[in-house]
């Protein structure tokens, strides 16, 4: 499938996460397979204030490939006003290859404030915010739904249709309901059902952690990419073995020290782009998920969890390869 002018040619994509999908992270998929990432959301009302917090996130690098920049909120002229800012890119930076609109978030502050995921008790308010950023940039729109927002009303359908009409240049669904928020199964069927009637391209999210979840996925929707959020936290791999799945080929897991270096290059990138203090911290969760599976996992992560330094957090990983 194509984003605008990006052509996905396995359609494999890392999902937007905030507190997740950084630079760091972007680079650790895209060299395992990632064709295409998106950045943590970020606020248009912050991004209209010129909030420099804010404006850290939309930082995109040119060695990371195409990054699209995830927006959040809900008044079509201050989204539009952030997407025409937010279209040049950061200072210093590269632009993004596409604005995605985030309409999935199901957490309570943005619910309440009537972003991400509010936005699906109105269709109409979707077909407006999509015009208005259109309308406000040259680079492809597309946004980010969930299947509705409670069982009584799954609606992804007639909110992809008005993000259609509104001029979307693709559809991403993650099957579950707001309700739901990450329980349960992503249900395949409505995003199956919202594939057959859209024309732009949708792309298919949730509990995508394996190559068989991955042709699962597209066996039983149809869709047109695949977009992976946590099962690539801690393993990028993950691209890499769809892709060679896709492609019919074997596929060899990475070694213990292929990890575990994958892991501590991940965390060398965080700490230049955020420094210690603010990066470390940051990196204990996707380190316990990179180590989860080896002896010792517990100890260790106790470890990286004392750690204030690279260097102590490198010794930690680093008894996983002699542990393993
Ligand atoms: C920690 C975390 C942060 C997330 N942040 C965002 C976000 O900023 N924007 C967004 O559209 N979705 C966000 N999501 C949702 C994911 O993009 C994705 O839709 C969801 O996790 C389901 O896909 P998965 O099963 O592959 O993880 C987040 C999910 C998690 C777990």
């Amino acid at each position: 499938m194509n984003v605008g002018n990006t052509e996905l040619k396995a359609g494999l994509i890392l999902a937007p996460m905030a507190g997740f999908s950084d630079r760091a992270m972007r680079l650790a998929c895209r060299r395992y397979g990632a064709e295409y990432t998106v950045t943590e959301m970020v606020s248009a009302k912050a991004v209209t204030f010129g909030d420099k917090k804010t404006a850290k996130i939309a930082r995109i690098c040119a060695d990371e490939g195409p990054v699209a920049l995830q927006l959040f909120g809900s008044e079509p002229d201050v989204m539009a006003r952030a997407t025409e800012v937010m279209s040049r890119g950061v200072d210093g930076f590269v632009p993004p290859v596409a604005i995605d609109i985030n309409m999935g978030c199901p957490v309570n502050k943005i619910f309440s404030n009537g972003e991400g995921s509010a936005l699906m008790r109105d269709p109409e308010l979707i077909y407006r915010i999509v015009k208005a950023t259109v309308g406000a940039t040259d680079l492809p729109v597309t946004v980010k739904l969930r299947a509705g927002i409670d069982r009584e009303h799954i609606n992804a359908l007639e909110c992809a249709l008005a993000a259609e009409s509104g001029g979307a240049a693709a559809v991403a669904l993650h099957g579950r309901t707001r309700v739901e928020m990450y329980s349960g199964r992503a249900n395949r069927e409505i995003i199956a059902n919202v594939k057959k009637s859209l024309r732009i391209p949708l792309i298919a999210n949730g509990d995508i952690t394996s190559a068989e979840e991955a042709l699962d996925m597209l066996r039983a929707t149809g869709a047109d990419a695949l977009m992976i959020g946590r099962g690539a936290i801690g393993n990028p791999f993950v691209f890499a073995e769809i892709k060679a799945a896709l492609a019919g080929e074997p596929y060899t897991p990475p070694t213990v020290e292929e990890r575990v270096e994958c892991a501590l290059l991940e965390i060398r990138t965080a700490i230049a782009d955020k420094g210690e203090r603010i990066a470390i911290p940051e990196a204990r969760g996707r380190i316990a998920m990179y180590i989860r599976s080896f002896r010792g996992a517990a100890q260790i992560r106790a470890a990286v969890n004392r750690a204030t330094t690279y260097i102590e957090v490198e010794d930690a990983l680093h008894q996983v390869i002699i542990n393993n």
